[in-house]
């Protein structure tokens, strides 16, 4: 890995420019308007596998945006990465609390401001750039298929039809994908846990239309009042969620796994600090490292009604609405658990209003495992270029399509995030070091020699 270490190293600046010229395209796959874009930054990465001596190169279409698809195969009997990333980004609003604009990044303090910085855009192009080293120095010593699509961040919808189809095509023998993030840059970890998904829209409609608040006001239900009652009631006085066999899947911790997860390095008053928190708050009887990965959530993502213009309007409003998500743990279902929400947030309606509920998309809950060849190469590989060994960690964010590589391709993940969760995805002034953007690019390849070597 000697020259394509030197290779990276001569090239660093050339990199980062091409990122650069990645995050200026505002692939929000979340807005129709953005489309345009969205399919420009398919065709750029496309291009870039193919300047990295990538084979087959094409965007395959899919009912939604096309998956960048490229692949180098060097050596029938060698194993196969198959890498998986996302070009598509979050919307970036509010863009008046960017401290620069979203897609004009800059370099501020050894950090990359920009939407997609992190996630996904500076983490997909570490493998784009770690591939084109390796392949230009003779050092590529796996095989290694890529796909980056363009609709994780709206549910991968379309992903699913794809696995299906291309099963053969994307035959391999693991999964790498940098989507996740690490404890510090001073304690490397590799991802073995992700949260699955349920997200829910709820109507909840009283009269036909919206009434005088003073008229009508006392004797007609108002929706929003009822939509508040009936989400404060979705948990009790302790935060544990009411919703009757909400947990009956869930997998409790023994003992010993709950004090391994919590020996991870974590100081609550920085957390606070950081966030600017008065205080913290979530389910009795566990600690924040557990509420935010291997415990499950209920949270209003957005709630809207009535009139929220200048001024003020005496009105009764005629409906409310909010959309609902829940985070979900091993062994909980997507499926099952938006059914259960559904099924009891009608039944704790009261007569005064009907209520609507609509289930959006969802995603499984994953566990990796560490006794695999994959999760060994993955550990030294970091424990090569950070000099520590990398420790396991649950993480609470979801990446839906992970359960489906499983399913139906059969093939485990490795989930090989180099991002920090003070990064600012999904939020205003999201960055992502130029440490980690360059640390990435330089462990990878030890993935791929350790992977060759121990898979003898
Ligand atoms: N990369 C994130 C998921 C993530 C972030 C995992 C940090 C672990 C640590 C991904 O792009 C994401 O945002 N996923 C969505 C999934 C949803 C849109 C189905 C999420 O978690 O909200
Ligand atoms: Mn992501
Ligand atoms: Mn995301």
């Amino acid at each position: 890995m000697e020259n394509t270490q030197q290779f990276i190293n001569a090239n660093k600046q050339r990199f980062l420019d091409e990122l650069f010229d990645l995050l200026r395209i505002p692939s929000v796959s979340a807005d129709p308007k953005f489309k345009g874009d969205v399919l420009k930054a398919a065709e750029f990465l496309a291009e870039k596998l193919k300047v990295a001596g990538m084979n087959n190169v094409e965007l395959m279409a899919t009912d939604g945006n096309p998956i960048v698809y490229g692949e180098k195969i060097i050596d029938a009997s060698k194993p196969t990465v198959l890498v998986y990333g996302h070009y598509d980004v979050q919307p970036a609003d509010p863009y008046e609390l960017w401290t620069s604009p979203p897609f004009e990044p800059e370099i501020r303090d050894e950090k990359i401001w920009a939407r997609g910085a992190c996630d996904d855009k500076g983490q997909t192009y570490m493998h784009v750039k770690a591939i084109e080293a390796m392949i230009a120095n003779n050092e590529l010593l796996c095989n290694v298929k890529v796909i980056i699509e363009g609709e994780e961040e709206v549910g991968s919808v379309n992903l699913n039809p794809f696995l299906e189809k291309y099963k053969d095509k994307l035959k391999a023998d693991v999964v790498l994908i940098s989507d996740t993030s690490m404890i510090a840059n001073d304690c490397p970890s590799i991802t073995v846990g992700l949260r699955g998904l349920s997200y829910m829209e709820v109507e909840v409609v009283s009269s036909n239309r919206d009434l005088h608040s003073g008229v009508y006001g006392g004797a007609v239900a108002n929706p929003i009042n009822v939509l508040c009652e009936m989400i404060a009631s979705l948990k009790d006085e302790n935060k544990h969620i009411t919703i009757p066999g909400f947990y009956n899947d869930v997998r409790e911790l023994s003992a010993d796994e709950r004090k391994g997860l919590n020996s991870s390095p974590f100081n609550l008053e920085e957390y606070k600090k950081e966030l600017k928190l008065t205080e913290v708050e979530g389910e009795k009887g566990y600690t924040t490292l557990e509420r935010t990965s291997i415990r499950p959530t209920v949270d209003v993502n957005g709630i809207w009604g009535g009139y929220i213009g200048e001024g003020a309007k005496t009105v009764l409003p005629a409906k409310a609405n909010a959309k609902i998500s829940m985070r979900l743990v091993p062994n909980q279902n997507s499926e099952k658990i938006s059914n259960l929400f559904a099924e009891h947030f009608k039944k704790i309606a009261p007569k005064s209003v009907t209520v609507k509920v609509t289930a959006h998309h969802g995603g499984e809950p994953v566990i990796t495992p560490t006794d695999t060849v994959a999760y060994r190469a993955a550990s030294k590989a970091m424990e090569k270029t950070f000099g520590i060994v990398p420790l396991p960690g649950y993480e609470g964010g979801s990446i839906p399509i992970v359960a489906s590589f499983e399913s139906i391709l059969g093939l485990k993940t490795i989930l090989f995030g180099f991002g920090l969760d003070t990064d600012a995805l999904h939020s205003p002034n999201e960055n992502y070091g130029l440490f980690n953007f360059y640390k990435g690019i330089e462990t990878i390849p030890y993935f791929y020699q350790n992977y060759a070597e121990m898979s003898k």
